[in-house]
């Protein structure tokens, strides 16, 4: 039986450990199984690039962040039909049976319609997905996406940096954090590192209670903002300096972006953990002959939550915003 493994969308740690675990699941569980790494996420099955992987490629990858098997982001494959059908024709054509993918929203998607495809030509084969974005946005109602806690590990590194600076220079750090259209990313860093304020992308900001705030301070003070907020960090600089000049007080300013440093780097242990037990139990499920899934979890142990691919896709039903007590729980620290 041959397999395939796909990291797609943006990289971050945990794709390694996810390849791990699924290889490593498979030559354990399923007698005669040839498992191929597919390169350069759905990039890879349109341009026929796989490599047949060994128990030698698997090892000491858990905690590498990256993908061991490259990722590209294709976007023309949501609007060209030809394109999918080549993602289909090679996937029957190079005798796959069945894929392992982990990645983001445009992932879910291409997963989703290539299991359509399969069905629809009468070849179906399990397609089995589990989120990995650092932005936490896919499906989250059914579980963390793998390299959610990495990002924020390593964020709050950066945070703990920054802080000596602002402290010693007595300064307001303004730090843009990745995360797209979804406040996760920021506003848990902005928790664990205990910043003094995380903008969040829909947030109607009350720039005069932040001018309180870095007033009230002798030392460093950090603001997160998040990547959607529609203001760049040199527009909230500009505000902030006006508004301090207006009250005759002096604090300097400045803006740094945590960017693409959030998305690399080590995986943290809850992520390799949790890598582990999804790729585990999306073996388990292929061997039982349960057809494509989405597969979700929040913690290693628990059953991972299974739903369709159809279901995941659909947004309003899948994504929850940061719940109103994280947010009580983080104005209760201040
Ligand atoms: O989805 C992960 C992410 O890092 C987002 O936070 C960010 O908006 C985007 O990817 C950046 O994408 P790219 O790597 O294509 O520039």
């Amino acid at each position: 039986m041959k397999i395939g493994i796909l990291t797609g969308g943006g990289d971050c740690p945990g794709m390694n450990a996810f390849i791990r675990s699924v290889a490593r699941s498979a030559w354990n569980l399923v007698p005669d199984v040839d498992v191929w790494g597919i390169h350069d996420g759905w990039r890879g099955l349109i341009e026929r690039s796989y490599q047949h992987l060994a128990p030698a490629h698997t090892a000491g990858i858990s905690k590498l962040g990256g993908t061991i098997l490259g990722t590209l982001r294709v976007p023309e494959l949501k609007n060209n039909a030809d394109l999918r059908a080549v993602v289909m024709h090679n996937f029957i054509e190079d005798g796959f049976e069945a894929l392992f993918v982990c990645g983001g929203n445009g992932s879910l998607r291409a997963s989703h319609d290539l299991d359509l495809m399969l069905r629809d030509a009468g070849r179906p084969r399990p397609i089995l997905f589990t989120s990995a974005s650092i932005d936490n946005d896919v499906a989250n109602v059914h579980g963390t996406a793998l390299g959610f806690y990495s990002a924020i590990h390593r964020s709050v590194e950066m945070m703990e940096w920054i802080r000596d600076t602002a402290s010693a220079h007595r300064r307001v750090y303004i730090i843009g954090s990745m995360g797209r259209n979804s406040a996760y990313l920021p506003f848990y860093a902005g928790i664990a590192s205990g910043a003094e304020f995380v903008i969040r992308p829909d947030e109607r900001v009350d720039f005069d209670a932040i001018v309180d705030m870095i007033e009230s301070r002798d030392r460093d003070t950090r603001i997160i903002v998040s990547e959607a907020y529609p203001k760049s960090l040199e527009e909230i600089r500009a505000i902030l300096e006006h508004a301090l000049e207006h009250r005759n007080s002096r604090h300097e300013i400045r803006t740094v972006d945590m960017g693409y440093f959030q998305r690399g780097g080590e995986a943290s242990v809850t992520d390799v953990l949790r890598a582990d037990w999804l790729g585990y139990q999306m073996v388990r499920s292929m061997i039982a002959g349960e057809g494509s899934a989405f597969f979700g979890a929040f913690n290693v142990g628990t059953p991972p939550n299974r739903v369709s691919l159809a279901e995941a896709l659909d947004p309003s039903a899948n994504y929850d915003d940061i719940p109103r007590e994280i947010i009580d729980m983080a104005l209760a620290m201040r």
